[in-house]
C-alpha cells in the first residue's frame, strides 16, 4: 500500500490512523519518497502553538521549482504543463510543455536578477490570468525571492497598502487585462498606487491588451525584449526548508490585511500530496481549477500542487459568461478536462442560466468535481452533481483557508461517500476539533462548535508578515494550544464535518473573504458619513451580499440618498475594489450599541436577513429605540 496515493475507504482509515498516531514518521515518508531534496532534514517537525513557532523539515535544502519543473524534464519534458485558455476563444489555446515552462521561468528569473532581485527580496505580482503570472511566481521561487501576488481586481489603494506592508522592491504587471467584453487598465492602477510606494525600484510590464501606457523613465520597462535577450539557463537558489516562499494577503476582521507567510518545504509537500489525492490525479489527466492565481486556491492548486505532480493544469483568463454562459463547458469539452474545481458562487450563477448551456457540450471526460471557498448549498450541490457530473463524478467539497495552505477537510473521491453540503472527513494528518465558548473540546457526534486544529500540518502559515503578535492573537489565543480557524462547524452522527460559516467579522461574498472593518473605514471617509456598520445577508448567487447601515452627519430628507449610495460604493471601489461594493445601503439615524459603545452587529445581521424573530434582549442597549426604526425602514 502506498501512503502517497489513497485508493479506497479502508485505506483512507488505515493511513489516517497512522498519520495521527505517528505524524513524524508519516510526513517523513511522504517527503522522502516523492520529492527532490538537495539535503535531507534533521527534524521532521518542531512546534509550539503558544509562541507560535512551527517548523517542518528543518535543515532540509531544496528549490521548489526543481520539484515543479526540472525533475519532470527527463521523463515528461514534452508533456503539457500549462494549457492557457485566453479570454477570447478565437485567440486559440496555448500549450506550454514542461520544457518550455523551464525556459520561460529561467528567462524570467534571469531578468529579475538583472534588476537586482535576490534571495529574500519581495516582488509584488499584479497580473491577469496569463501564462506570465504562473511564470512570475515560479521565477521568484527559482531565485529565492518572496512573491506577493495581489489579485488584479484590487484597487490602487489596496495595491499600495500591500506593496508597502511587505516592502516590495519590484512590481510585475501588464498594460491591461481582459475580462469578458471589458478590459481594465492595470498599468495605470499601478502608476497610481506607486505614487505612495517609495520602496518600489522597478516595474516590469507584460503587454497583453496593447492599451497605451506610460513608462516612467528609469523605473518602468517592457518585459518582452528583456525576456528575449535573457539566458534560458538559471541555476536554482538552494533554499532552507523554512525560507519564506510567498506572502499572500487575506482580510482580517479588523484593520489592515494580513500578509500570510508560507514557507518552502512544508508547503510543497502538503500541496503536492493533497493535489494527488483530492483530485486522484493520474498521468495523462487534464485538470482545471477556475480560481484566480491571486487567491490561495490558485497558488496551491493551479500552480504548485499540480506542477509538483507533473500534471497538466489549465489556466483560464476569462469569465464564465463570455462569450456566453456555456464557456466553462466549452473549455471542458475542448481540453477534455478530467478534474474540474470551482466555487459555489460560480455554480449558482451558471445554474440560474439553465441547462441548455450545459447540454450543448460533451462533458464525458469529467471524473471528479470540486468546490471551494464557501459553504455549498444543497440546491447548487445537486445541480452540479446532476448536470455536470451526471451523477457519476464525486464532488469533493474541500474546506481550507489561505492560512492552511492546502485542503484540510475533504472527501477522497471514490473512497469517501459524499454527502451534500458536507466537507466530510479530515485529510491525512489533519486533526480537527470542535470547541465550545468556554474553551472545552466538544467530543462525540451530532455536535457543533468552533472549528480548531490541534496538531500542525506542513503547510500551516508561519506568521503574518511583520506582525507575529497579530498572528498569535488571531489564530492561537482564542483556544489554548489550538489553531483557531474562525469558522463554525458541526459534526454529524458519523463524524462528517459541515462548515457552517465564519464566526468573526469576515464575510464571504462570491467566495471572496471580506473584512468588515476596512469597508467601514472606506465608507467613513465620505464627508457626509458619521458612522457605518456592514453585515452580510443571504444572496442567491453570491452566497452572502453586503448590507451597510450608514448614519449621516446631517440627517433630514434634503440629501439625495441614491446619489450618496453611488458615492459610497465609488469610495469602496477606489479603496478596496468592486468586489467589496454594497448591495444595500440603509441610512439610519443611529446604530444600535451596547453600553460600552460596541455596535450590535448580531441584531443588524438579523434585520438585514429579514429574520426579525428572536432579536434577543434589546433592552440592555444604550439606545434600544433605534432598533424598531431600523426594522421599519429595512430595505
Ligand atoms: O469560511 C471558510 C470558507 O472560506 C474561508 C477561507 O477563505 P480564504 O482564505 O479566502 O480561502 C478560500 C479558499 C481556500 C474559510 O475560513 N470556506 C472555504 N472553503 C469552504 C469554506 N466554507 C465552507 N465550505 C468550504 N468548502
Amino acid at each position: 500500500m502506498s501512503n502517497y496515493h489513497i485508493k479506497n475507504f479502508p485505506e483512507y482509515f488505515h493511513i489516517y490512523r497512522n498519520s495521527v498516531r505517528n505524524p513524524e514518521l508519516f510526513w517523513e515518508e511522504i517527503a522522502e519518497e516523492h520529492f527532490l531534496w538537495r539535503e535531507k532534514w534533521n527534524k521532521v517537525v518542531s512546534w509550539d502553538f503558544s509562541k507560535p513557532e512551527i517548523k517542518w523539515y528543518e535543515g532540509a535544502k531544496l528549490n521548489i521549482t526543481e520539484n515543479c519543473i526540472d525533475r519532470h524534464l527527463y521523463t515528461n519534458g514534452d508533456k503539457t504543463a500549462i494549457i492557457f485558455e485566453p479570454n477570447n476563444p478565437d485567440e486559440g489555446a496555448l500549450h506550454i510543455s514542461y520544457k518550455e515552462l523551464h525556459e520561460r521561468v529561467n528567462k524570467m528569473a534571469n531578468v529579475l536578477k538583472s534588476y537586482g532581485i535576490k534571495k529574500g527580496d519581495r516582488v509584488c505580482i499584479y497580473l491577469p490570468m496569463i501564462p506570465e503570472l504562473a511564470v512570475s511566481l515560479l521565477a521568484c521561487a527559482r531565485i529565492g525571492a518572496i512573491h506577493s501576488v495581489v489579485f488584479a481586481g484590487f484597487s490602487s489603494t489596496a495595491l499600495s497598502t500591500r506593496i508597502n506592508d511587505s516592502d516590495c522592491k519590484m512590481v510585475l504587471t501588464s498594460d491591461g487585462s481582459y475580462r469578458g467584453t471589458k478590459s481594465i487598465e492595470l498599468k495605470s492602477i499601478v502608476d497610481e498606487a506607486l505614487e505612495n510606494c517609495p520602496c518600489v525600484e522597478t516595474v516590469l510590464v507584460v503587454e497583453r491588451t496593447n492599451t497605451p501606457i506610460t513608462l516612467k523613465s528609469g523605473r518602468d520597462f517592457l518585459i518582452a525584449p528583456l525576456l528575449d535577450a535573457a539566458s534560458n539557463d538559471c541555476e536554482p537558489e538552494i533554499m532552507d526548508a523554512e525560507d519564506p516562499l510567498f506572502i499572500l494577503y487575506t482580510s482580517g476582521s479588523t484593520g489592515k490585511p494580513k500578509g500570510m507567510v508560507h514557507t518552502t518545504a512544508g508547503y510543497m509537500v502538503y500541496t503536492a500530496y493533497t493535489f494527488k489525492n483530492v483530485f486522484q490525479y493520474i498521468k495523462g489527466d487534464v485538470y482545471w481549477c477556475t480560481a484566480d492565481i491571486g487567491w490561495i486556491t490558485g497558488h496551491s492548486y493551479i500552480v504548485y500542487g499540480p506542477l509538483a505532480n507533473g500534471a497538466t493544469t489549465v489556466l483560464f483568463e476569462g469569465v464564465p459568461n463570455y462569450p456566453n454562459y456555456g464557456r466553462f463547458w466549452e473549455i471542458v469539452e475542448k481540453h477534455k478536462v478530467n478534474q474540474f474545481y470551482t466555487a459555489p458562487t460560480a455554480i449558482r450563477a451558471l445554474a440560474k442560466e439553465g441547462v441548455e448551456f450545459v447540454d450543448h457540450y460533451d462533458l464525458s471526460s469529467i471524473k471528479i468535481l470540486g468546490t471551494v471557498g464557501e459553504p455549498i448549498n444543497e440546491e447548487a450541490w445537486h445541480w452540479y452533481d446532476d448536470n455536470i457530473g451526471k451523477k457519476k463524478a464525486p464532488i469533493v467539497d474541500t474546506w481550507w483557508q489561505t492560512e492552511t495552505g492546502g485542503v484540510m477537510i475533504t472527501p477522497i473521491p471514490f473512497s469517501t461517500p459524499t454527502k451534500p453540503t458536507y466537507a466530510t472527513l479530515p485529510f491525512l494528518g489533519i486533526q480537527p476539533v470542535l470547541m465550545d465558548d468556554a474553551g472545552n473540546e466538544i467530543t462525540g457526534n451530532q455536535v457543533d462548535g468552533k472549528l480548531c486544529i490541534k496538531y500542525p500540518w506542513p503547510s500551516i502559515a508561519r506568521t503574518i508578515w511583520g506582525d507575529h503578535q497579530r498572528f498569535k492573537e488571531t489564530y492561537f489565543s482564542t483556544f489554548k494550544n489550538m489553531y483557531f480557524t474562525g469558522d463554525g462547524a458541526l459534526r454529524d452522527e458519523v463524524g462528517y464535518y459541515r462548515i457552517t460559516g465564519r464566526v468573526d467579522d469576515v464575510i464571504i461574498v462570491s467566495g471572496h473573504n471580506l473584512g468588515t472593518a476596512p469597508i467601514e473605514d472606506a465608507i467613513n471617509e465620505h464627508p457626509a458619513v458619521s458612522e457605518s456598520a456592514i453585515v452580510g445577508f443571504p444572496h442567491d448567487i453570491k452566497g452572502n451580499a453586503l448590507y451597510g447601515y450608514v448614519t449621516l452627519k446631517e440627517t433630514g430628507e434634503s440629501r439625495d440618498h441614491d446619489n450618496l449610495r453611488k458615492e459610497i460604493n465609488q469610495i469602496i471601489t477606489e479603496q478596496i475594489g468592486p468586489i467589496a461594493k454594497l448591495d444595500k445601503i440603509q441610512f439610519t439615524d443611529a446604530l444600535p450599541k451596547t453600553r460600552s459603545g460596541k455596535i450590535m452587529r448580531r441584531i443588524l445581521r438579523k434585520i438585514a436577513s429579514n429574520d426579525m424573530s428572536n432579536l434577543g434582549d434589546t433592552s440592555t442597549l444604550l439606545n434600544p429605540e433605534v432598533v424598531q426604526d431600523i426594522i421599519d425602514n429595512v430595505l
